[in-house]
Order: structure tokens, then C-alpha cells, then sequence
């Protein structure tokens, strides 16, 4: 091999080499910076032969009852779906004072979970049991968001947390 080829294959190691270090850099940047990253396990929820996702989750607890449920003296638990193009249930109440902890799951494909005006950040998979908890110190109408794009009408798709 010739001095000149060995340069150019050297120069080729190291240009894939800084296209390397640059991703990991923005994956770096992205999943700890920007704190995107896949929720904990808590769970999955798996279809058994010929059955849809959806059925699954609707016979599988907490999921075959939807809404906010009291377990504590200010302890909630909110279970939540999400379908394109919505939230399930569309609207909950809750005390001023209430600690809340979301359980929700997709039904269909990867949805966003983000209530606007708190730390409440979970994506949704589908199939996946995603789980925050949070305390609202605060009266207001909180939005409650799809931050994850899953189509047509993702930007309509929202629902409402009411506390008084
Ligand atoms: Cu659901 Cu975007």
C-alpha cells in the first residue's frame, strides 16, 4: 500500500471517529441535559393470542378502573390511558394539598404525558406502565398534554386536572 492511500484510510478512521463521539455527545446531551429517557419498568402489559393491546389494558388492574381513586388521608391514585387522539378520563378533581401518583399506559402508540405547570414528564408506550407522583400545593386547571408526536391530530390531544 502507498503512503498516500494509508493517509486517506487514516483520515477516513478518524472522520467516523468524530461522527462517532459527535452522537454520543447529543445522546449524552439529550438523556441526561434534556432529561428525555424511557420511564421505569413498572410494568407491561402483554396480549395474549388474537387479543388487542386495548382489551389487555382494560382487563389488566389498575386499568379496568379508570380516574382518581383516594388511598390515603391526601394520597390519590390517578389511572390514566391514552388512545389517539386522547386522555382517559378526559378531566379529574383533586384537593389542593393531594399527592398524586399517575399510573397510565398507551393503548396504541407512543404518547407524551406532561402536565404543564409541574414536573409531571412521562412518555407513555404502548403497553408500558408509566408512573410519577406529584403534589399539587397549588389551586389552578392544570393542562395536561401530549408532548410526544403520534400523529394527525397530536396537538389536540389534552385533558384537564382540576384542583380546588
Ligand atoms: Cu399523543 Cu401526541
Amino acid at each position: 500500500m502507498n503512503h498516500e492511500a494509508e493517509r486517506y484510510e487514516r483520515l477516513f478512521l478518524i472522520i467516523s471517529g468524530l461522527f462517532l463521539v459527535g452522537f454520543l455527545i447529543v445522546l449524552a446531551y439529550t438523556s441526561i441535559h434534556m432529561g428525555v429517557m424511557l420511564p421505569g419498568k413498572v410494568g407491561v402489559i402483554e396480549a395474549k393470542a388474537g387479543e388487542s393491546l386495548a382489551a389487555a389494558v382494560f382487563r389488566t388492574p389498575p386499568f379496568d378502573h379508570l380516574g382518581v381513586k383516594k388511598i390515603g388521608p391526601d394520597d390519590y391514585e390517578a389511572v390514566y390511558f391514552a388512545q389517539a387522539w386522547a386522555f382517559f378520563p378526559r378531566e379529574i378533581d383533586l384537593p389542593v394539598g393531594a399527592r398524586v401518583k399517575f399510573i397510565a399506559t398507551s393503548v396504541d402508540v407512543t404518547h407524551g404525558f406532561f402536565i404543564a405547570g409541574t414536573r409531571v414528564n412521562m412518555m407513555l408506550l404502548p403497553g408500558q406502565i408509566s408512573e410519577e407522583t406529584y403534589t399539587f400545593r397549588k389551586a389552578g386547571k392544570y393542562l395536561l398534554l401530549c408532548h410526544e408526536y403520534c400523529g394527525l391530530l397530536h396537538q389536540t390531544m389534552h385533558a384537564w386536572v382540576i384542583v380546588k
